[in-house]
């Protein structure tokens, strides 16, 4: 294929549920062979992106491609380039997991349907349950299976929504090694995620998307540019020390100070600053338990610009 081409091309995409307005204008671009994560609050409409994007749900305006196909009037090309992982598992409980891949296999047409059930069983490891009905798994196990089964064959493009959701952390890395490996193969995996270390961790891009639009996409680094430079963080042992702090530090931007006596202030990112605000609190005898510059992490910025279109004034 084109590589030129991108795998997932969304321009002016809206959809409304009866009166509700939930994509008011969307638009993304995902190249091939790359991992984007979709992230937004509860309610923001992800999933029903993705349900457009896999052909399950039309959009009342906007245009979205997957390698060029268009979603609406090419569906069946989609079809034959895509592979699916909802939110809630969807495998067969009276099956066996192996007896689950083989029945996409037979869909997909796939001659080597064994082998593949039993490789997939392995790399999620399931294979001491593969022959045991579904209706016995637990729920992360249902998860890993339903994960497996949108691996079944070679499609260009995954969707997974929420794939780790339910999987204990042991699992989640695996999942995260196989997802990482499966796109360097030259899969494109869109996939939607609440957990933004997983976001920051995999994806190439990410997007927010909020009351209906994507509010800011890049790659996590560039969304983390986003936010002030040069916050200090400084830790005290009682409530009282940290009023304390604070009035002395009236002068600076102080927020976060709710929290566990802790107080981001902030600087210029000067070494000087930091000295001074250290050497203010000193003289007054407020007692400091920790202090370190703040590390900015993807969650900090989702806040953030999620706070700013709210009106907010998170940091
Ligand atoms: N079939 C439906 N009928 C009516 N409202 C829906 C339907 N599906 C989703 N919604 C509403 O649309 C909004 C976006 O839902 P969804 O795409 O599932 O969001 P997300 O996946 O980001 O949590 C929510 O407010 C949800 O209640
Ligand atoms: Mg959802």
């Amino acid at each position: 294929m084109n590589t030129t081409i991108p795998a997932i091309k969304v321009r002016n995409l809206t959809k409304s549920y009866k009166e509700k307005s939930v994509l008011k204008g969307v638009n993304l671009t995902v190249p091939q062979a790359s991992i984007f994560s979709l992230l937004g609050s509860n309610g923001a409409g992800k999933t029903t992106i993705l349900k457009i994007l896999a052909t399950l749900l039309r959009p009342d305006s906007g245009s979205a491609e997957i390698c060029s196909f268009d979603v609406v009037r090419q569906a069946g090309q989609v079809r034959s380039h895509i592979s699916l992982t909802g939110q809630f598992a969807a495998v067969d409980e009276l099956l066996t997991g192996k007896e689950n891949l083989w029945t996409i296999g037979e869909l997909r047409h796939l001659l080597d349907k064994k082998e593949q059930a039993d490789e997939l069983m392995e790399l999620f490891r399931l294979t001491d349950v593969a022959d045991h009905p579904v209706s016995t798994y637990s729920g992360g196990m249902r998860r890993r299976l339903d994960i497996a089964m949108s691996m079944m064959g070679i499609s260009p493009v995954i969707f997974l929504d929420e794939p780790t959701s339910g999987l204990d952390p042991q699992n989640r890395l695996a999942m995260w090694d196989i997802i990482k490996s499966k796109a360097s193969a030259g899969t494109t995996i869109f996939l939607t995620t609440q957990y933004l270390d997983e976001a920051e961790y995999l994806a190439d891009h990410v997007a927010v998307l909020h009351e209906g639009v994507i509010i800011a996409d890049g790659t996590a680094d560039e969304l983390k540019d986003l936010l002030p430079r040069g916050i200090v963080q400084l830790q005290f042992k009682n409530k009282p020390e940290l009023e304390k702090a604070i009035e002395l530090l009236r002068e600076y931007k102080v927020f976060n100070v709710e929290c566990e006596c802790r107080l981001d202030v902030q600087t210029d990112g000067g070494a000087k600053q930091f000295a001074d605000i250290l050497n203010l609190l000193n003289q007054k005898n407020v007692e400091i338990l920790k202090f370190c510059p703040k590390q900015s992490t993807l969650e900090d910025a989702f806040l953030t610009l999620i706070g700013e279109k709210e009106g907010g004034h998170n940091p």
